[in-house]
């Protein structure tokens, strides 16, 4: 598939948008500064907080934002369990499972969990990160992925 150009300039923090890429989603959160903040936090609940599985993203996101940008984060939106697409929760605060969700993404199929950098929680049926797609930034609101 060829790669897709994102304009994020009018994505605000804590938003997403969804494109498709080779016909599955792509997102792209732009995080704000206190999801930013909450990341390392997380990292004792997280199966592979450092992403050490290379497959799951480029040598470029393999960091502790997963990410080019710090503020965007892009991924594909597919839960690496068995396929379904995983909802967005951005919002902060106790979960259903009475845990201090600092937001992420829940996978309704199974109950996978993932944080904002698409690190898998500990516990849930979901192996390993969401995948970060290649990508890279053509000017300082367009990120062309693929
Ligand atoms: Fe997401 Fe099973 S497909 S938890």
């Amino acid at each position: 598939g060829a790669p897709v150009e994102v304009d994020v300039g009018k994505l605000e923090p804590g938003q997403m948008l969804t494109v498709e890429w080779r016909g599955n989603p792509v997102w792209v959160v732009r995080r704000s500064q206190k999801m930013i903040d909450a990341l390392p936090s997380l990292d004792d609940r997280l199966r592979d907080p450092e992403s050490e599985v290379a497959s799951q993203q480029p040598e470029y996101a393999q960091n502790p934002t997963r990410s080019v940008k710090e503020d965007y984060w892009v991924g594909v939106g597919i839960c690496t369990h068995l396929g379904c697409s995983p909802t967005f929760r951005p919002e902060f605060g106790p979960d259903d499972l009475g845990a201090d969700w600092k937001g992420g993404f829940f996978c309704p199929c199974h109950g996978s969990r993932f944080d904002l950098a698409g690190r898998v929680f500990q516990g849930v049926p979901a192996p390993t990160n969401l995948v970060v797609p290649p990508h890279r930034y053509t000017a300082e609101n367009k990120i062309l992925v693929g």
